[in-house]
């Protein structure tokens, strides 16, 4: 009993301290700025002016910019720091839609979060309206120069944490990261129909330490891919598909490409992608590194390609094929891979005879080839790598050999 009134008299005055905490941090509602929440007027200079306030308020506990629940509609809106203080973008119950033209965009985001540390974002739905863009985009998932917004753009906003939000509909990617160390997604959803053009999931690229868990992405692109200088992540309970699944590269279409190193894929269920987890790089490419690779505890519901290395990865004919990649894999794993494949060949390892990829193991794989020509065995192949093989195997790693 004594020791449950303490417990409740500590929490109760924990709890106290917090609130009291709390009133110092400033809240600024955007409606005090001047957004009508009318999903008509353009509310992103409120929106701006709000967070320019939140920025420079400081203080040890986050200052708030508060969106609160209903219809915004925003152009182009530009986030950026250094702020005073950590800051918090809490939106919870508010949809902010971009217009759909994109005659009205003269940048390559949307929303562009920049050099912010200890940023919070809370809730809300992002909707791109991109539908009319898809089907007139020239931009090819090779091509990363199009000039068509980005949902949420985040460029050096570092230890920061994204929680419970929706992105939707993006015109391209829903959400580039670039040099966001120490930073985390939590329980975010990201939606676009599986035939939208480019509207890749997450992009991540230059940064160290992420976690992305417990979040759903259905697209028309890659699910999360990956461009050089990824260091440290890990994604954990994600859903995707449709779309075009796990990516890591292409790698070595550019010179000086950073090592990517260190990539944790773990308890992931992909559903009615064309690939599965793989790793492509360019043939003919510039040379880079990328090492420390694991997929483990995934489940395929009818995916294609559900386990692949391509370092000849080149989309619409467009490159010196023959020419091998100078993009060298090591230490990549694969383990615990289960469920079905569309595709008869359902582990694909194409390394590069240059640069053979070094230590790829294989362990406890179950693909079983559930495609429209019928079900049946999957099969296995492997050019320029001899696998590590552990566990039990359906279907058996390389029986062929390697070469
Ligand atoms: C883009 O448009 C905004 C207003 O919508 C303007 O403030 C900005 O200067 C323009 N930027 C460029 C690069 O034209
Ligand atoms: C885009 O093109 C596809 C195939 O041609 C068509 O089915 C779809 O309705 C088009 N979408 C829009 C929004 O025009
Ligand atoms: C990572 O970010 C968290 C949350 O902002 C912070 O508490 C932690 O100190 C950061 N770690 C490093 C190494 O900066
Ligand atoms: C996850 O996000 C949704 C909003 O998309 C929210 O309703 C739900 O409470 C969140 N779940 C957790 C565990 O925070
Ligand atoms: C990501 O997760 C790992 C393992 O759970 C943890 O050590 C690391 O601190 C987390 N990083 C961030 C940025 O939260
Ligand atoms: C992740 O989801 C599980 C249930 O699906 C829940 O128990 C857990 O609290 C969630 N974690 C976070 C950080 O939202
Ligand atoms: C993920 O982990 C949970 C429990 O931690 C388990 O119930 C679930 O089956 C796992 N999913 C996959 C795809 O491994
Ligand atoms: C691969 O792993 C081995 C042993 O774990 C390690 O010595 C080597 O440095 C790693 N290679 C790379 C490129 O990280
Ligand atoms: C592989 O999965 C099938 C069903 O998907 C199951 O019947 C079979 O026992 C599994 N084999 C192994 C070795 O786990």
């Amino acid at each position: 009993m004594y020791k449950d009134g303490y417990i409740r008299t500590t929490l109760c005055c924990l709890a106290v301290m917090a609130l009291v905490a709390r009133n110092h941090a400033v809240v600024i509602d955007i409606k005090t700025k001047g957004a009508t929440g009318d999903g008509n007027t353009d509310d992103g200079p409120a929106i701006m002016s709000a967070w320019k306030e939140a920025c420079d308020h400081g203080g040890s506990s986050p200052s708030t910019v508060l969106i609160p629940p209903g219809l915004y509609k925003t152009h182009s809106i530009v986030l950026s720091g250094p702020c005073k203080g950590p800051i918090e973008l809490h939106a919870t119950g508010a949809t902010l839609k971009a217009p759909p033209e994109l005659a009205k965009f003269n940048t390559t985001s949307w929303i562009l979060i920049k050099s912010v540390n200890r940023f919070t974002l809370t809730g809300g739905t992002f909707d791109g309206q991109g539908h009319h863009t898809w089907n007139s985009t020239k931009c090819h998932d090779s091509l990363m120069t199009c000039e068509i917004p980005v949902n949420l753009r985040l460029s050096h906003t570092k230890n920061s944490l994204f929680r419970d939000f929706t992105s939707a509909n993006s015109k391209n990617f829903h959400i580039a990261l670039w040099g966001c160390d120490n930073s985390s997604f939590v329980n975010i959803t990201i939606s676009a129909p599986g035939d939208s053009v480019n509207t890749d999931g997450i992009h991540i690229a230059r940064l160290n330490g992420l976690n992305i868990t417990n979040s759903t992405i259905k697209t028309g692109d890659d699910c999360i891919s990956f461009g050089d200088g990824s260091k440290n992540v890990r994604i954990e309970k994600v859903t995707c598909g449709p779309g075009h699944g796990i990516s890591i590269g292409s790698l070595g279409k550019f010179p000086n490409e950073q090592p990517l190193q260190g990539v944790w894929v773990k308890n992931c269920t992909i559903t009615g992608t064309n690939n599965g987890v793989r790793i492509k790089s360019w043939p003919a490419s510039y040379p880079g590194i990328a090492s420390d690779i694991h997929f483990e505890d995934i489940i395929m519901n009818k995916v294609g390609n559900p386990i692949l290395i391509d370092q000849e990865y080149c989309p619409h004919d467009t490159c010196k094929k023959h020419v091998p990649s100078k993009v060298k894999l090591s230490n990549v794993s694969f383990r615990k891979i289960r469920g079905t494949s569309t595709t008869k060949v359902a582990m694909k390892f194409t390394c590069s005879p240059e640069a053979p990829c070094d230590n790829v193991e294989v362990a406890d794989i179950n693909l079983t080839f559930h495609g429209p020509g019928g079900h049946g065995a999957a099969s296995s192949m492997c050019l320029h790598v001899k696998p590590k093989v552990a566990g039990h195997n359906v279907p058996e790693v390389c029986p062929g050999g390697t070469h």
